[in-house]
């Protein structure tokens, strides 16, 4: 039997799909009390991954498992684990009460958890209604709602917010931290949208082309955020020059002529170039938000020849252009540097 600990480990786990790497090597853990982001554009390998890990898809190396045990060795998998994959469909022809209980009787739970836990997703009122009238987003609570008829201790939603209003969304983040932090559930979350679930997780998973590119804590992504000035100066090179001496180390020449100047002001920037007698047309401040490092851990993907297709040892690729290499990746006690990864060449 399993542990019950609630925890989900993946440990060194691949899948190829004839010369497909779909995931490469990937190693995250995710313990109860939390929700965990899965991120990474289309085609990275997350719903390959979640299918791995609930026994729908065999890996072709590693390890995935809930409480100490792959899915096939779970005894009553639906009360340790709720999923909602993509492109689950119903009956179009059933009302969303019968489509639960259909389910209901599947696991072997009484009938009436089919009208409990339409109220917990908010369908009460449409418990009637045929799952074949519904909007995307009522979709997604039914499918949500099928997932928690065994009121299982690990919930796994693959992109659940796909087809969301902003309300839903919001409707979901409340549901999901409750759902993890007060009744202690693990709760593993994918999407291909960091600005969508950014709200609603804690710790984050980060891959592209099947590889680990972030795992840890997001709070820690956001803190290792640093903002920088962007000099347009009438000499770039002899500005690069006048800071250094002056003590500023993250000074770097960006490709349109400008320079990029972390971890200094405005005002101190200004003051060297005039003692240095440099003249300076502009200065612009520039912030680092997540979106933005998420797409720069992600974006080895789209790069094309000759970095696609997937290359097989991971190495990470270095901060965009104008940061200081020592801030990515963030580093902190927390921080699980091992798991950092880039596209290998
Ligand atoms: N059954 C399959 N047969 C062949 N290739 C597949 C199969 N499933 C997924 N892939 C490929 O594996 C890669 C990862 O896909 P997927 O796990 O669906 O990514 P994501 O969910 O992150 O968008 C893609 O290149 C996809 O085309
Ligand atoms: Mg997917």
């Amino acid at each position: 039997m399993h542990d019950g600990s609630g925890r989900i480990v993946v440990q060194n786990l691949s899948k190829q799909f004839g010369a497909v790497n779909a995931v490469q090597n990937l190693s995250f853990t995710v313990e109860p009390g939390s929700v965990t982001g899965f991120l990474g554009p289309n085609g990275a390998g997350k719903t390959t991954t979640l299918r791995m890990l609930l026994g729908l898809v065999t890996p072709t190396s590693g390890m995935a498992t809930i409480n100490g045990r792959p899915h096939s060795q779970l005894g009553n998998p639906a009360r340790v684990v709720g999923s909602v994959l993509e492109n689950e469909g119903f009956h179009p022809g059933r009302t969303a009460r019968n489509h639960l209980r259909v389910y209901a009787a599947a696991i072997g739970v009484p009938d009436r958890r089919a009208d409990e836990v339409l109220g917990l997703v908010g369908l009460g009122s449409a418990a009637d209604r045929k799952a074949g009238g519904f909007s995307l987003g009522m979709r997604q609570r039914l499918a949500l709602a099928t997932a928690l008829l065994g009121d299982p201790q690990v919930l796994v939603l693959d992109e659940p917010t796909n087809g969301l209003d902003p309300e839903g969304i919001l409707w979901l983040r409340n549901f999901l931290r409750s759902y993890a932090r007060e009744q202690r559930r693990t709760v593993l979350v994918s999407s291909h949208l960091l600005n969508e679930v950014e709200q609603l997780i804690d710790q984050v998973v980060i891959i592209s082309q099947g590889v680990t590119r972030y795992y840890g804590p997001l709070e820690q992504l956001r803190k290792s955020q640093q903002s920088r000035v962007l000099v347009q100066p009438a000499d770039p090179s002899a500005l690069v020059k006048a800071l250094q001496e002056n003590g500023i180390t993250g000074v770097s020449p960006t490709p349109d002529g400008r320079v990029a100047v972390a971890g200094s002001t405005v005002q101190q920037i200004g003051d060297i170039a005039a003692k240095a007698g440099i003249a300076v047309y502009g200065m612009q401040e520039d912030h680092a938000d997540l979106e933005r490092m998420f797409f720069q851990l992600t974006q080895a993907q789209y790069t094309g020849a000759p970095g696609y297709p997937p290359p097989q040892q991971p190495q990470y690729q270095g901060p965009p252009p104008g940061y200081p290499p020592q801030q990515y990746p963030p580093s902190g006690p927390q921080h699980q540097q091992q798991h950092w990864g880039g596209p290998q060449q």
